[in-house]
């Protein structure tokens, strides 16, 4: 069996999706993936205990005062350090730099909460509700400088109810974003380790 891709994961709060991926990882340990780094650029976020929980090293550094492309280098090198070769964003709350998105082309994926191109950015399950949409969901997508514009690469929909609010629509799009990002990374990291998608060369460490 070829070595699973190494992947970091990129949070800023609760981490429920970096949960998902560990679990899935942990319940077949034959997935083309394992998580060996959780990043994140909140120091106190709560998906830093759960990594702590599951044995998943992590880095922290906040990103207050620094510069997006400053910070962007420091989380490089902690990405290089541990041999990432994919990031998955998970809840991670800062758009990230054009010179990063372009070093790591095709080796980032992120998880919406809606099903894009609609609804990108924040609060997407009360907009979903205000705009009269039937159907809700997720959407994994390759992350490119825009925010939420990468090419999709899966979705899961829900429906919507007469009854829901931001919060109940929130729950069960949750629920199906914890089933469908494990299966999307587990796919892209076969892909990848098969050479079959377009992905820019690793970076290396930091010249001195
Ligand atoms: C999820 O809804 C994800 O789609 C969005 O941010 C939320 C993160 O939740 N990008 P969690 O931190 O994984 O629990």
């Amino acid at each position: 069996m070829a070595e699973p891709v190494r992947v970091g994961v990129l949070i800023s709060g609760r981490g429920s999706n970096l949960l998902a991926l560990a679990e899935h990882r942990r319940r077949d340990p034959e997935r083309p993936y394992a998580i060996v780094l959780a990043a994140s650029n909140v120091p106190e976020a709560r998906g830093l205990v759960l990594a702590k929980r599951l044995a998943v090293p992590s880095w922290t550094q906040s990103h207050k005062g620094l510069e997006r492309a400053e910070f962007d280098r420091l989380l490089e090198a902690a990405l290089v350090e541990r041999r990432v070769e994919l990031v998955a964003l998970a809840g991670y709350m800062r758009l990230l730099s054009r010179e990063f998105v372009e070093r790591w082309r095709g080796r980032i994926l992120n998880i919406h909460p809606s099903l894009l191109p609609l609804h990108k950015g924040l609060d997407t399950h009360r907009r979903a509700l205000l705009a009269g949409d039937l159907e809700a969901g997720c959407s994994v997508h390759l992350v490119t400088p825009e925010l939420d514009d990468g090419p999709v690469i899966a979705q899961a929909r829900v429906r919507i109810h007469a009854r829901d609010t931001p919060q109940s629509l929130e729950e069960r799009v949750l629920a199906e974003e914890h089933k469908l990002y494990p299966l999307v990374l587990a796919a892209y990291a076969e892909a990848l380790r098969a050479g079959a998608v377009d992905a820019a060369p690793l970076p290396g460490p930091a010249l001195p």
